[in-house]
């Protein structure tokens, strides 16, 4: 198993004043097994890299593999059905649909990959339990604070056993406590021998719980650390 392996990735976006090169040239890699972190300043690239490797942004140059399958040689059409057999993308504003109660929400991957509502709902309620969202399933999205939206995000993501997990600044609206406790789910619920996570933060409060920072610096990686979590290596 393999995990990701991003080659000479680049990306531009056309603004007023031309082309914006934001990815030029990314070689990065998140193994299987383990948590990667990205890390680094605002506005170097974090989000657009992980929006690539999860197929919601087309136009990189270079080649993305996900678990071997090549995300930058796949058509539109295939976007879709990559990303639910193998993405799990927990937004920095989580997303959640305010229709749908908490115990929906989190369902939805399953049901859109074919799932009848009554099996996803059931898989959505045993994992929010895990996440102690236990007493709030019927709520909407309003009704919940912050973290406890966080979770149905969290579980969202999971629900449908993703083989990669792609997290954005989970922890950049929370206390240092809430931030640890965050990591320590994401941890046991995604480290895997046959997964991979990739989490950006730019919160060194939480780096110890990698087994892997990748460091990126205008649109390209600088530096790679690995084995550098007392965390991790407590738990492995
Ligand atoms: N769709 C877009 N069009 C134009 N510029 C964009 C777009 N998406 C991101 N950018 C720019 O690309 C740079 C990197 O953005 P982003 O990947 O969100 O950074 P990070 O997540 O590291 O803070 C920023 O300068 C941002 O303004
Ligand atoms: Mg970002």
């Amino acid at each position: 198993m393999t995990g990701v392996i991003c080659e000479q990735v680049g990306i531009e976006f056309p603004t007023a004043a031309g082309p914006l090169h934001v990815l030029k040239g990314v070689d990065f890699e998140a193994p299987a097994g383990q948590l990667t972190m990205l890390v680094g300043p605002s506005g170097c690239g974090k989000t657009t890299l992980i929006s690539v490797i999860a197929g919601l942004l087309r136009g990189a140059t270079g080649t993305v593999r996900v678990f071997d399958e090549e995300v930058t040689a796949l058509r539109g059409t295939d976007l879709a059905p990559y990303r639910l057999r193998n993405i799990g993308f927990i937004f920095q504003q989580y997303n959640l649909l305010a229709g749908l109660t908490v115990a929906e929400n989190a369902a939805v991957p399953l049901v859109a990959a074919g799932s009848s509502w009554e099996a996803a709902l059931e898989c959505s309620r045993t994992l929010l339990d895990k996440l102690g969202m236990g007493a709030h399933f019927g709520k909407l999205p309003g009704q919940l604070s912050g973290g406890q939206q966080q979770r149905v995000a969290i579980a969202r993501a999971l629900v449908h056993k993703p083989r990669l997990l792609l997290c954005d600044e989970p922890t950049a609206a929370l206390d240092g406590k809430s931030g640890q406790a965050v990591m320590t789910l994401l941890r046991e619920l995604a480290v895997h021998p046959d997964r991979a996570a990739i989490v950006v933060t730019h919160d060194p409060r939480v780096y110890g719980f990698a087994d892997r920072v990748a460091h990126m610096e205008d649109g390209l990686l600088t530096k790679v650390e690995e084995g550098c979590s007392a965390a991790a290596t407590a738990q492995h």
